[in-house]
């Protein structure tokens, strides 16, 4: 049996993003190989970092460049934004994959295939900044998907809960927006790498909605109200600007689900202002 999970690590941990993003691309059908996560040939390991290219700041969210589209700068910078997003999914992809080893193998095979989309995302928002002049690391990026996987690392319904259902759904509510603002530029090749990313991103969030579920009822729990209490104890929200019911659906979020999440937040908005107001 090859050693898959050594595999695994290996392209999680290379700063090289494209060697990184080679390996993701072939573990896939080597999935098939793994039996149990139990036959891992290399432990599990606690790391504070995955592998980013060594040349890549990172600062706090509030201090990176300012995506300004009117200037090629700033343009190039939204697309920086974009790939540092993509590379982070890779990473966070091959982390679950990785670390969860007591679940499934399905879950294992699941993330493996998410990962190499991710790579595919990246690698083809990577041509684009560079058709632009730039490339990656040439711009400032911030830590903050990476550090909710941190955060999450020591449970799967947590990373389940937080990242795809919360973070990774997000980029379906915002993508169609900034597709708009491209194709007003008429970079056409941008708009097609976009459409790529919609599309399989509708995908992964329905696997992080399906885990979720998995794993609340191998604990029972009530879903809807584990995720309302998670969103409150960690200070998240959906429901600020422009939430996209159609894909959200089409990802496993129901119509009901949500219309009670927006009430949830509605009602928690209001009592913020209710005890400020003393
Ligand atoms: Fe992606």
């Amino acid at each position: 049996m090859k050693a898959v999970y050594a595999d695994i690590l290996t392209a999680l941990l290379s700063r090289d993003a494209d060697e990184k993003c080679r390996l993701a691309g072939q573990l896939p059908p080597l999935a098939a190989e793994i039996r149990s996560g139990r036959d891992a040939e290399t432990a599990a390991a606690d790391f504070r970092y995955a592998g980013l290219p060594d040349g890549l700041v990172l600062v706090p969210p509030s201090a990176v460049t300012p995506r300004k589209m009117n200037t090629p700068e700033g343009y190039a910078a939204m697309l920086h934004a974009i790939c540092h997003i993509e590379f982070n999914a890779v990473n966070l992809a091959l982390d679950a994959a990785y670390r969860f080893r007591r679940l499934p193998v399905a879950f294992t095979r699941d993330w493996l295939t998410v990962a190499a989309e991710e790579a595919r995302h990246f690698s083809a928002m990577r041509d684009r900044l560079r058709a632009h002049g730039f490339d990656y690391g040439d711009f400032e990026a911030h830590g903050h998907l990476w550090d909710m996987a941190y955060k999450t690392a020591y449970d799967p319904l947590l990373r389940m809960a937080l990242v795809p259902r919360v973070l990774e759904a997000r980029g379906l509510d915002v993508t169609p927006a900034i597709r708009a603002k491209v194709a007003q530029k008429g970079d056409t090749a941008t708009c097609g790498v976009l459409d790529m990313i919609y599309r399989d991103e509708v995908g992964h969030v329905q696997t992080g909605n399906h885990w979720y579920q998995y794993l609340c009822r191998e604990r029972g729990l009530e879903p809807m109200a584990l995720f309302r209490r998670l969103l409150s104890r960690y200070d998240l929200f959906i429901f600020r600007g422009y939430v996209n019911l159609d894909a959200r659906e089409r990802a496993g979020f129901s119509r009901f689900e949500m219309a009670v999440l927006e009430n949830f937040e509605q009602s928690l908005q209001h009592g913020k202002t209710e005890r400020n107001a003393f």
